[in-house]
């Protein structure tokens, strides 16, 4: 049975995770990333009404603006202005980079992270590499919004933020036990904090309201594509694959040094071999290496 409380959680009976409770102590997400959130799901909404939103915050527009004109994105003219960035690349793509600068925002105010052995900056790339890859591989896999994926790929190891501020001692346990028996950090989490950032992620994803679809997957992407709900599986297999490809390509640090071996349930899924990933391994590396720079933006 899952129960929904008033922090808007939903905890099933029998949650071994116990640690969900500490999410409260996270802050909530800025007002202003809200607002972009709620504009950019209503097809109602113009690029008018949502720059006036990010025009309220001076950092947010500069980087919008810069990331319009950086090689992922960059068409054929400059742009200057806010609306402009929009309509080049879309108001989907605006939430999500919205997203990631305000999380990445509330995450970087923490003292107490492992600083160490958690290098944001790396994480980040690891986040960026798979939203990018996510993105590409919805354009060659019928039937999957692209933007959907984007943002997912962006946000799906965000658990990992949280368990780094949440519980620094013991994520640093679980990524110094990642890298010295060479496990997942998935593994490791599961050994030192009995719960996994899949998990966390999807929490945390509740707790900030980004939405059930966007909660679902993350909560799924380390689960076996058998135990993922059929609504999401198409997509859940998706991420999956991108997330291997972008370990394969070690572009970022995802927690651990293992390989990216790819899901034989969701390459069926998605109709994939290696042969077809590896005749799209160029333009995947080309999409990531152009992406490089919105590491810097968030
Ligand atoms: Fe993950
Ligand atoms: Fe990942």
């Amino acid at each position: 049975m899952t129960v929904t409380s008033k922090d808007g959680i939903k905890r099933t009976r029998g949650d071994k995770a116990a640690s969900v409770r500490k999410l409260t102590d996270l802050p909530t997400l800025p007002g202003i990333l809200i607002k972009i959130w709620k504009l950019a799901e209503s097809p109602d909404t113009s690029s008018k009404d949502l720059e006036k939103v990010i025009s309220l915050d001076q950092t947010l527009t500069a980087k919008v603006i810069r990331l319009a004109n950086s090689p992922f994105y960059f068409s054929s003219s400059h742009v200057n202005n806010v609306q402009d960035a929009i309509v080049n690349i879309g108001m989907k793509t605006v939430r999500s980079l919205a997203a990631a600068v305000s999380i990445s925002s509330v995450f970087k105010k923490s003292r107490t992270a492992n600083k160490n052995y958690f290098p944001l900056k790396d994480f980040w790339r690891h986040c960026i590499g798979v939203g990018v890859t996510s993105g590409y591989l919805a354009g060659i896999v019928d039937g999957i919004d692209r933007d959907f994926m984007f943002c997912a790929g962006i946000l799906h190891d965000i658990g990992k933020f949280a368990l780094n501020i949440l519980f620094p001692d013991k994520f640093g346990e679980a990524l110094q036990i990642a890298s010295s028996e060479r496990c997942s950090i998935t593994a490791a989490e599961r050994k030192v904090l009995d719960t996994d950032h899949a998990h966390f992620g999807e929490k945390l994803a509740q707790y900030w309201n980004l939405g059930d679809d966007l909660s679902g997957i993350l909560g799924n992407h380390h689960r076996a594509l058998s135990e993922v709900d059929e609504m999401l599986r198409i997509e859940t297999a998706l991420l999956k694959i991108a997330d291997s490809i972008v370990r394969e390509i070690r572009f970022g640090f995802p927690g651990d040094f293992l390989g990216g071996e790819f899901d034989p349930a969701s390459m069926e899924l998605l109709d994939l071999s290696t042969e077809k990933i590896e005749q799209h391994k160029d333009g995947v590396n080309r999409q990531i290496e152009k992406a490089a720079e919105l590491v810097d933006l968030i």
